[in-house]
């Protein structure tokens, strides 16, 4: 049932407040503890664990991408990221102290299931995080953090992805309290600020409104370009796929310090790009981030900007400023990812392309 959406993605775009809240659900005790019970995996093995390799596709690769920058800095693992499909051709290192952490909405994604089961044939523990109970890729790990959005039925992820990011989150400062690389108040005030979050998540639902005015503004575009930097980088990337399979519209994500590197080059006159923005005053990438809007306006380019509602520096430079809440720099994804669901969502409804069905995509890829 659609409960008078016009689309299942966009009801499940507003379903995230309720599936982020589920996926917490449970999670962290009144005493200040963590539990993830159905992890399976000792804590003695969880601390010996010297590296951890995130493999996924699509969306959940680009979560896999956030979570890198949370994993590595609340427990100090070394943690790299792969598409699942390039992990299994490429004779990755691995050993019993390794961590594969596999992310997948379906659980029935060949691509994954293959890099796990070559991961787990090379004696590496592998844990899933997967939306659909009973599925064959935590059937086949070690470990599995179920993430609770309910059915996905839109083709294109959006509560899948937030979950997961959530889900990723709850693993970071889980293995941050095994391995006490976090002190128990730490992890507490990010706990408190993660379970806020499915608020958050609805103020931005709340003030969509802008976001689906630029819709209306762009839908001519041939191509859209997204900005972004540390976590907001995956935000762009996340963006640029959105906009792609729903719109048919060229859409690019790059990291916003690699525009020099050649990137630059593509910005003219009304290109409209959407800029992630970190936090201003907490975060140093604030201002390299703002004075690359101000390059590429100077270069003609329209800008729809990703910024904290009360950012000093935004009003100067946005065309358009998309107001997202207060949040820390590593959450920051899973408030920014979803004016930027909601555009893609509107621009292929204006187009009068089928949301649900994008052509040429299937819900589960199960062909390797
Ligand atoms: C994009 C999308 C795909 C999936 C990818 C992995 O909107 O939905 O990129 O994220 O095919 O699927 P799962 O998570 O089921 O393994």
């Amino acid at each position: 049932q659609k409960d008078g959406f016009d689309w299942f993605m966009r009801k499940e775009i507003y379903e995230q407040p309720k599936a982020v809240a589920d996926t917490l659900l449970g999670r962290y005790d009144t005493d200040g503890s963590l539990r993830l019970d159905e992890l399976r995996i000792p804590e003695y093995e969880l601390r010996l664990i010297d590296k951890i390799i995130i493999v996924a596709c699509g969306t959940a690769f680009y979560s896999g991408l956030v979570a890198k920058y949370a994993i590595e800095h609340w427990t100090r693992i070394a943690c790299e990221v792969e598409l699942a499909h390039e992990f299994r051709y490429r004779d990755p290192i691995l050993s019993g102290r390794t961590l594969v952490v596999c992310i997948s909405q379906s659980g029935e994604t060949a691509d994954t299931l293959m890099a796990i089961r070559h991961a787990s044939e090379q004696g590496a523990r592998v844990l899933a995080i997967c939306n659909t109970n009973g599925s064959t890729i935590p059937r086949e790990s070690d470990a599995v953090i179920y993430t609770h959005a309910g059915p996905e039925i839109g083709v294109a992820s959006t509560k899948g992805f937030t979950t997961q990011l959530t889900a990723c989150y709850l693993l970071g400062l889980y293995l941050a309290q095994v391995r006490s690389t976090l002190f128990g108040d730490e992890i507490a005030v990010l706990m408190a600020e993660l379970e806020r979050m499915p608020q958050t998540i609805q103020r931005v639902l709340d003030e969509a409104e802008p976001v689906l005015e630029l819709a209306a503004d762009f839908a001519d575009q041939p191509s859209v370009l997204f900005l972004g930097r540390h976590v907001g980088y995956p935000v762009a990337l996340e963006g640029a796929l959105k906009l792609k399979e729903l719109a048919y519209i060229h859409a690019e994500g790059f990291a916003a310090g690699e525009l020099k590197h050649g990137p630059i080059a593509l910005i003219e006159d009304g290109l409209p790009v959407f800029v992630v923005v970190p936090p201003q005053g907490r975060d140093m990438l604030h201002d390299k981030v703002v004075s690359n809007i101000a390059e590429i306006r100077a270069r003609g380019a329209l800008t729809a900007v990703l910024a904290e509602e009360d950012d000093e520096a935004i009003p100067a430079l946005a065309d358009v400023w998309i107001r997202l809440p207060k949040v820390s720099t590593l959450l920051q994804p899973l408030a920014a990812i979803v004016p930027l669901q909601l555009f893609a969502c509107e621009l292929a409804t204006r187009k009068g392309h089928d949301v649900d069905q994008p052509r040429n995509l299937a819900k589960s890829v199960t062909v390797e």
